[in-house]
């Protein structure tokens, strides 16, 4: 740029040559001097940097452990080793129930340095902070018979996947309060390859284990680390309360890796999930409350979640889901500022007859596909079933569910709202959409068993279940055809 600028005032403006060659000289000198220092500069930059990393390897920590509770312990204190292949389980025991102890002073931090901790399935305590270092890697053991069994999820009544009991998780906790889980973004590996491979196989007996699995607790607190290639689902809240997952990054194939969900609150109230990003093998989010008779039985809904600032890929699910298993009820859920990119589709609700329960005051605000086949989709024929014991007349309802602020391109359906004689949608309501569309022009707003309202003009036309409204949100026209199907999962 300084260049250039230089050259177009020599040629243009010869009278003034004679006082602009020394300038042009210096100024040129001047730019040498600069690029001189920035090439020298950065190569001493990474000189010192390389030096730095050399030193940390040898001697120091990068950053120091912050201090957040009063009494702190070292893995290695444990006769933990960091090499990869020692088993840790031992020491990870030793350090919970060391911090157990200390549950009336105030609790304590268990510190996991920079190294590869291999370890099974072990518990968690409350008042503990479980801290991860930069370079810090937990690894799961990856034989099953390492891996304790659990009776089946009361709102579930089977493994899941499999009758019976289920395989626990890599970190579990249950009846706790007051635990954080956090770092200098270390990792929490799960080593699920082995796994993906043996269900493909279907050479397991059972369910297979999420990576973190916290039941029956409040006041969790997730921040600031990786969870990757987990077994099955990786962050699994189960009936608790004040939970807040903060800057986590989840990461597992796209494909291969079935049933790497991101973050699966079931049964919760007053959770945050806010600063993530997200890129796994099935949903990125999926709030659950139970599975048909099962759930419905237990009765304990997810309410009063917030979900914001994400950007989640899932090629084989969805980005954001709720469902299918809701029969606990699912209410107050708002998602906002999400970017949803590369994947099969967007904001998903699912479910089906026999599940019960209802999901309802759903808001989603300011949400951005970008490459997304399917970008809003409610399916209310979803049939999986735990068992042949559901009642075929619990019918789900559905209501007052929200889209303001849908944008994005290289969609190539961006509604699908498919609700049934049995399982109509009601009072949904679109505000400021404007999402650019890859394929058709035709069927890329599909309805059926819909009611609800357009406030103002949204791209693509919205389809003639919806009454239409003007921005003033006066009614323009009120639609005499709500339960018309258009419904194509051809394309
Ligand atoms: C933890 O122990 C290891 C090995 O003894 C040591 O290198 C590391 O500095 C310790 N970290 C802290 C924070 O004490
Ligand atoms: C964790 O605690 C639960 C409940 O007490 C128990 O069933 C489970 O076996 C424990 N898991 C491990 C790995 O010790
Ligand atoms: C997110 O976590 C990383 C390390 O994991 C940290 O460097 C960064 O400051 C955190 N960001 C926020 C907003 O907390
Ligand atoms: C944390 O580590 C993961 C995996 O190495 C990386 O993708 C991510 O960008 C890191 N996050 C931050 C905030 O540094
Ligand atoms: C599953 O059960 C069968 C029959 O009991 C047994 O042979 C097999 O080893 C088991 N597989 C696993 C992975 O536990
Ligand atoms: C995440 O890490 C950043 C930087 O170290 C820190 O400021 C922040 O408090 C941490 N967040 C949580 C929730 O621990
Ligand atoms: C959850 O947090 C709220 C507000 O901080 C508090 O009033 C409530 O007691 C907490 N609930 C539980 C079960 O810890
Ligand atoms: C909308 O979401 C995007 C992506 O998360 C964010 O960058 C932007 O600030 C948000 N806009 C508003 C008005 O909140
Ligand atoms: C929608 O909200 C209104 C007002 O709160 C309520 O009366 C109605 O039952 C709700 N409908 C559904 C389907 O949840
Ligand atoms: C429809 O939903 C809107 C917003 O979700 C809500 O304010 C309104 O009360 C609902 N109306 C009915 C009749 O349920
Ligand atoms: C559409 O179907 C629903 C559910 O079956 C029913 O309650 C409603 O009256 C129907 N609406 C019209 C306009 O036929």
């Amino acid at each position: 740029m300084v260049e250039t600028f230089t050259f177009g005032r020599f040629y243009n403006q010869r009278p003034e040559l004679k006082r602009l060659i020394p300038a042009f000289i210096s100024s040129y000198r001047t730019l040498f001097a600069i690029l001189w220092i920035i090439g020298f500069g950065s190569l001493f930059m990474w000189q010192r940097d390389n030096v730095d990393r050399f030193w940390i390897f040898k001697t120091v920590q990068e950053h120091p452990f912050p201090v957040l509770r009063p009494f702190l312990f070292n893995l290695t204190d444990f006769g933990g080793k960091g090499d990869g292949t020692t088993l840790n389980t031992k020491a990870f025991e030793r350090g919970v129930a060391a911090i157990a102890k200390l549950r009336k002073k105030g609790g304590g931090q268990l510190n996991v340095p920079a190294g590869y901790w291999l370890t099974a399935p072990f518990n968690l305590t409350s008042h503990m902070t479980l801290f991860l270092s930069e370079g810090a890697v937990i690894l799961a053991v990856q034989d099953e018979k390492y891996w304790p069994l659990m009776p089946p999820l009361p709102s579930y009544g089977y493994g899941r996947e499999r009758p019976g009991p289920r395989y626990c998780s890599l970190i579990h906790g249950q009846n706790l309060k007051d635990v954080d889980i956090t770092g200098h973004n270390g990792t929490i590996d799960g080593q699920g390859q082995t796994w993906w491979t043996k269900h493909r196989q279907k050479v397991l007996n059972y369910t297979r284990g999420p990576l973190l699995q916290i039941m029956w607790s409040s006041d969790i607190r997730i921040s600031n680390i990786t969870l990757r290639d987990s077994p099955f689902w990786n962050i699994h809240p189960y009936d608790c309360k004040n939970i807040s997952i903060t800057n986590v990054t989840i990461l597992a194939p796209l494909f291969g890796a079935p049933n790497t969900d991101g973050i699966d609150p079931d049964s919760c109230e007053n959770m945050v999930i806010e600063d993530c990003y997200i890129s796994v093998g099935d949903d990125g989010i999926a709030i659950k409350s139970g599975w048909d008779q099962y759930g419905i039985a237990y009765g304990q809904p997810s309410t009063n979640i917030l979900v914001r600032n994400l950007v989640v890929q899932s090629m084989v699910s969805a980005g954001i889901s709720i469902g299918s298993e809701m029969s606990g009820g699912i209410s107050n859920v708002r998602v906002e500022n999400v970017i949803v990119w590369n994947s099969r589709r967007g904001m998903r609700i699912k479910t089906a007859p026999g599940r019960g329960g209802y999901i309802r005051h759903i808001t989603y605000e300011n949400v951005t596909f970008d490459n997304v086949r399917v970008g809003i989709v409610i399916k209310t024929n979803y049939n999986e079933h735990a068992d042949d014991g559901y009642d075929r007349k619990a019918f789900p309802i559905l209501g007052n569910i929200s889209f303001i602020g849908i944008h994005g391109q290289g969609v190539r359906v961006p509604v699908r709202l498919h609700g049934s004689d049995d399982i109509p949608l009601r009072n949904l309501t679109f505000r400021d959409m404007s999402v650019g569309t890859t394929y058709k022009k035709k069927h890329i707003f599909q309805c059926a068993f819909v009611q609800g309202r357009v406030i103002g003009t949204i791209f693509p036309a919205p389809c003639d279940n919806l009454d239409l409204y003007n921005e003033q949100e006066q009614l323009v026209k009120r639609s005499s055809s709500q339960n018309i199907t258009d419904i194509d999962y051809d394309f």
